[in-house]
């Protein structure tokens, strides 16, 4: 039902895209518009989990605070809804195109579209593996391999007092994005370092807390040797919760749980003791972009990339933060 809701309200996006007639693009003949004469697409990957929830209300209130118009896609997690949504962009003539690849290969196309049409894009939060970086303006958002490095880290501090083996339950997230590929291997990378710390099993559970229940339930129970469960981010952490005390165990004391994130849910369950740390992720992209597309509707230059600033959590750190928490 919410999938029929929201494939009707895309198309209906593209529809009204079509009526309105869009924009001429920033800086055309006629010279540079203000800020409230722009419109800029957006192409969302979907409502997955509690980070992109955050994220979308970031940016749709950033844009709302800047009075520049924003026209919103939600691709519910699919390329080809992406992909569609931007080709209705650029029909439309729209100034800007920002979006954020729900995977990593598969832009080229639609991207020198975009270009053909003089319509400069932002790379928000996932990255593409295009090799033509003229394609983008920048790319702004973390540094998912430092993520999966620091999650890595944590566990071999933690696994110096382990007596035996640690085996570790991956929950990937959705296969093929930039995310989930980075996050395996700056964990795989800083985990080479112990060879007691073993990746026993891994497999998708496409960031949803559904997928990381039902991932988790069915790892736990053909690898009844694992004790750690490490998830790319929150959502699946707090499925495998779930799963972890559906089959009688402790999380946090019998199952160590790492995750990616820190949204207000996966922080509660660090509070709590039943995640025992998390990487920060901040989906609190809105006024960077904002800032970006001030910048080059300026005629000003913008770094290639902009990497977010962001910490991790403890549970005592959990607990003092989790007050002031903005999402
Ligand atoms: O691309 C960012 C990731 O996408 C977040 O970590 C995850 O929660 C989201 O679905």
């Amino acid at each position: 039902m919410k999938k029929t809701i929201g494939l009707f309200a895309a198309g209906a996006l593209v529809l009204a895209l079509s009526a309105c007639g869009g924009a001429a693009p920033a800086g055309s003949a006629g010279g540079a518009k203000s800020l409230d004469q722009l419109v800029v697409g957006f192409a969302q990957v979907g409502a997955e989990s509690g980070w992109r929830t955050a994220n979308t209300k970031d940016i749709q209130a950033s844009f709302k605070e800047a009075n520049i118009k924003l026209q919103f896609s939600d691709a519910q997690q699919k390329q080809e809804n992406q992909i569609k949504a931007i080709r209705s962009y650029i029909q439309q003539k729209v100034d800007y195109i920002a979006f954020s690849p729900v995977v990593q290969t598969g832009w080229d196309a639609v991207l020198n579209e975009a270009k053909a049409a003089n319509i400069p894009v932002i790379l928000t939060d996932r990255a593409v593996d295009s090799k033509d970086t003229s394609l983008y303006k920048t790319f702004l958002g973390s540094d998912f391999i430092a993520e999966g490095k620091k999650a890595g880290d944590w566990l071999v501090a933690d696994a110096k007092s382990a007596s035996g083996p640690v085996n570790v339950i991956q929950l990937e997230g959705t296969t093929g994005s930039a995310p989930a590929i980075d996050r395996a291997k700056g964990f795989a990378d800083a985990i080479a370092t112990n060879p007691n710390i073993k990746v026993v099993a891994s497999q998708t559970g496409d960031f949803t807390r559904a997928g990381g229940k039902q991932v988790a339930e069915a790892l736990l129970k053909s690898h009844p040797e694992a004790t750690v469960i490490y998830a790319h981010n929150d959502d699946m952490g707090l499925g495998a919760i779930e799963a972890i005390e559906a089959a009688g165990k402790v999380p946090g004391k019998d199952i160590k749980i790492i995750t990616v994130d820190a949204v207000h849910d996966g922080m509660q369950a660090l509070a709590d003791g039943k995640i025992n740390f998390i990487v920060e992720c901040s989906p609190l992209l809105g006024k960077q972009l904002i800032d970006i597309i001030t910048k080059l509707n300026a005629g000003q230059t913008v770094p290639a990339r902009i990497v977010t600033e962001e910490g991790t959590f403890t549970p005592e750190q959990a607990k003092a933060a989790l007050p002031n928490r903005k999402y």
